[in-house]
């Protein structure tokens, strides 16, 4: 069994999805003491943003620079990481109404037709099978259903949608959200989804 474990958000060890995703994946760990388990930390190590370069060296365009060679090669390793993962973890913060940025930029690598989605006459078909997913999300005010702010939720909806296109459905959401109305409020959010995590398989 491996586990990807990705995280993105800014804010290092005081941040909450990255204490989210540690927590799941320790549970996972301790579910299938055989895992092993793939870190990837979006913030402090991010790929770079797609760029007419890159689309010239995948073209076959001769000697790319230092700097975007080692970034290919960085785009192949998440390739191969998701690919050989049976399960992935992945930490997001919302970060103005979406996923944080490092963390596209890990999809516009591995979200490649032919490895991992095609299109059908029937519409567009996943080609990552048998693998679950579970997203740890954290934000400071409040969107899930039923709240005023629901609207504007592009963070979990963009991701569990990606997943889906991919052939990943029904991921798991452990969110703590409310961060920053107060700190009893957030105490509270993080608890709940730390009961939510040691539920998991249970
Ligand atoms: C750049 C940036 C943008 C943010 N945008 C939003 C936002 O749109 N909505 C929201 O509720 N919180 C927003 N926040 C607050 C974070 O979602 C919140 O602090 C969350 O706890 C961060 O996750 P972390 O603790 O894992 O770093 C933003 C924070 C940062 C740093």
């Amino acid at each position: 069994m491996q586990i990807l474990h990705l995280d993105s958000s800014i804010l290092g060890a005081a941040s909450v999805s990255r204490t989210l995703s540690s927590n799941i994946v320790a549970r996972l760990v301790a579910l299938h003491p055989d895992s092993k388990v793939i870190y990837r930390d979006l913030a402090s190590d991010p790929a770079m943003h797609l760029s007419g370069n890159h689309l010239a060296a995948w073209q076959g365009a001769g000697s790319p620079d230092a700097e975007l060679t080692e970034d290919l090669f960085k785009g192949n390793s998440y390739l191969q990481e998701l690919l050989e993962s049976q399960i992935i973890v992945i930490g997001t913060p919302m970060y103005n109404l979406t996923i944080p940025t490092p963390l596209k930029a890990w999809i516009d690598r591995i979200a490649l037709v032919g490895k991992t989605f095609q299109y059908t006459a029937n519409g567009p078909e996943g080609l990552l099978k048998n693998k679950t997913a579970y997203i740890a999300s954290s934000r400071g005010g409040m969107y899930s259903p039923g709240n005023p702010g629901a609207a504007l939720e592009h963070q979990e909806s963009y991701l569990i949608g990606l997943l889906g296109f991919l052939g990943i459905s029904n991921p798991a959401v452990i969110r703590a959200e409310g961060l920053a109305i107060n700190a009893q409020f957030k105490d509270a959010a993080i608890a709940q989804a730390l009961q939510e995590i040691a539920a998991i398989g249970a």
